[in-house]
């Protein structure tokens, strides 16, 4: 049996997928030539020859600047668009796809231009490809504790558009109680909680300890580093957390996929499961990072299925909805 056309069919969530890291550079050509911005590079050989990445850090130094051509709600409806039509042919049949709209309010594009475009894609997305397709606001950690409440305020109207708030950007000295009180207004509003929680980040298992007790997080993007710490994993089981693993990602970052990692997880029980993180930059789609991780692994098909199965009971699908895919 082929394992790759199994991976690819095999109906599946997913769960850690920043819209702006689906910009391939021939969409990012198409929207430059469109609101008339110039670009360095003058091919897509010359853009992909800029994804020498070592750590996140580096990585980030690429990923934001790229945003800039993103300018109308069209921009964005066209990015979110291309990715759901990708999605659909790599299995996926419920996405929660995470936003960062500070990258764009900080460069003057309006909140509602960004979150409408998003939104029709979405909307879209249910028509023509029959997936589910929700938002995930995250708040840039790197920004301050204030602009991200000013953010949330901001989000409010837009409240049945959104399904939860996470954390992302750079870790490195902004550590989750930072972002307590802005959580904490997000729970009150009834928004789902996650964080990301990079691979092998300085004070990853503090950090990781304070988004399940501090701000009682409902999922943690990545995370993988509690295999250090066998209470951490006893919690994260004891709660029913998800884990959002990204195999390919993490070879960018770390130069591992940390297979043996999540592997290892998987098989004490913890709902680990996979996905693409920002597709574009890595050269991976989600059914793409699970054939990556089964040749890694010698992982066979009841290994993937479980995987998939992870993702649907991890996903914030209501309740009827989730068990018709388990
Ligand atoms: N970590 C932090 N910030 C990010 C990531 C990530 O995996 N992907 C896009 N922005
Ligand atoms: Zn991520």
């Amino acid at each position: 049996p082929d394992l790759t056309a199994f991976a690819f069919g095999l109906p599946k969530a997913e769960l850690h997928l920043h819209l702006e890291g689906t910009l391939e550079p021939e969409l990012k050509f198409e929207l430059a030539a469109r609101n008339g911005i110039d670009l360095p590079e003058k091919t897509v050989e010359e853009v992909k020859a800029t994804y020498n990445f070592t750590d996140l850090t580096s990585f980030l130094q690429v990923y934001y600047p790229a945003m800039r051509v993103l300018v109308t709600a069209d921009d964005f409806h066209d990015l979110a668009w291309a990715y759901l039509q990708r999605a659909a042919e790599q299995g996926v049949v419920h996405v929660e796809m995470f936003f960062d709209p500070q990258a764009h309010t900080s460069r003057g594009v309006p909140f509602e231009t960004l979150i409408s475009g998003y939104r029709r894609a979405a909307v879209r997305a249910q028509d023509e490809l029959g997936i589910s397709a929700e938002l995930i606001l995250c708040f840039l950690r790197d920004f301050s504790a204030e602009y991200a409440m000013a953010t949330l305020m901001e989000a409010l109207p837009y409240k049945q558009w959104i399904v939860g708030v996470g954390l992302d950007s750079d870790e490195r000295d902004n550590p989750p109680s930072k972002f307590a009180a802005v959580f904490a207004r997000a729970k009150a509003e009834g928004f789902f909680l996650t964080m990301h929680c990079d691979i092998d980040q300085v004070g990853s298992i503090e950090n990781i300890r304070q988004v399940i007790e501090e701000i009682g997080v409902d999922r943690i993007d990545h995370g993988t580093n509690i295999v250090e710490n066998d209470a951490l994993v006893e919690l994260v089981k004891a709660k029913g957390l998800g884990l959002t693993t990204c195999p390919v990602s993490n070879s960018f970052v770390t130069e591992q996929m940390k297979s043996d990692e999540i592997v290892d997880l998987m098989h004490r029980g913890v709902r680990v499961m996979i996905n693409s993180d920002d597709p574009a930059y890595f050269g991976a789609y989600v059914a793409d990072n699970y054939v990556a991780l089964a040749e890694q692994a010698g992982l066979g098909a009841a290994d993937l299925a479980q995987l998939a199965i992870n993702s649907f009971e991890a996903s914030w699908l209501p309740a009827g909805r989730r068990e018709a895919y388990v």
